[in-house]
């Protein structure tokens, strides 16, 4: 069973609730995003590996460190996604980006797949999917099922805002894939948004509503 972690910082749940709030405006919402990304992405990378190597001060010989694990890949799933890669990129500035393009079905609420480009060496790297919700679990499962069937090994999902309902069919698709959440909200309503939730990500992100 993969592990799912609830990032429990205050300073994630003061930001996490501007983007709840039906009054924060498509500016404030997308700079939050960016901030809670930056916030979940330190959070996320406590357990890469480091290595040590010898460097000079101004003053002596001291013990660096540097990361020494596997490269990073970060593929959002379009388009909401997109709204946490340059929270991602600002503490992890060498990861290539893959895009996944995804959108659910209005009436069958199944993800529809539309565009694909990833990194030529995607299997050789660790990879964060990225999608601030995770409702049913269609589009996160789709898209972690094409980064496997090209190869890639290392896969954590890394989602905003999840319903349990997401996560137990991601826990049960894919048992080796970590999750990593800002919030664990209650429930699906009967269109499939979370709540209490904080609406249409894209819409939100991206003013198309
Ligand atoms: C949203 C969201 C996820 C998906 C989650 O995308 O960004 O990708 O829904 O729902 P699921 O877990 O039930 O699959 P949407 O389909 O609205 O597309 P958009 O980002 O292009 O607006
Ligand atoms: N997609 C969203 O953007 N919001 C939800 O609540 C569910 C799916």
């Amino acid at each position: 069973m993969s592990k799912l972690t609830v990032l429990e910082h205050p300073l994630i749940k003061h930001k996490l609730s501007i983007i709840r709030d039906v009054n924060t405006g498509t500016n404030e919402f997308r700079k939050v995003v960016t901030e809670i990304s930056q916030l979940m992405c330190y959070e996320v990378c406590r357990d890469l590996e480091l290595e040590e190597f010898e460097l000079q001060t101004p003053l002596e010989k001291t013990t660096g460190y540097r990361l020494s694990g596997k490269k990073l890949g970060l593929v959002p799933i379009l388009r909401a996604g997109l709204g946490m890669v340059d929270g991602m990129l600002m503490l992890l500035p060498s990861a290539k980006v893959g895009h996944i393009g995804m959108y659910r079905d209005h009436d069958t609420l199944k993800p529809v797949p539309y565009y694909a480009k990833l990194p030529a060496d995607v299997e050789e790297r660790d990879i964060f999917v990225l999608d601030p919700m995770l409702a049913t679990g269609g589009s996160a499962n789709d898209a972690i099922t094409e980064l496997k069937n090209q190869g890639c090994k290392s896969i954590r999902l890394i989602n905003i805002v999840a319903a349990p309902e997401g996560v137990k069919a991601i826990q049960e698709a894919h048992p080796d894939v970590d999750i990593y959440v800002a919030s664990l909200d209650r429930e699906l309503n009967q269109d499939a948004y979370i709540l209490p939730g904080l609406g249409d990500a894209g819409d939100r992100l991206f003013g198309t509503k």
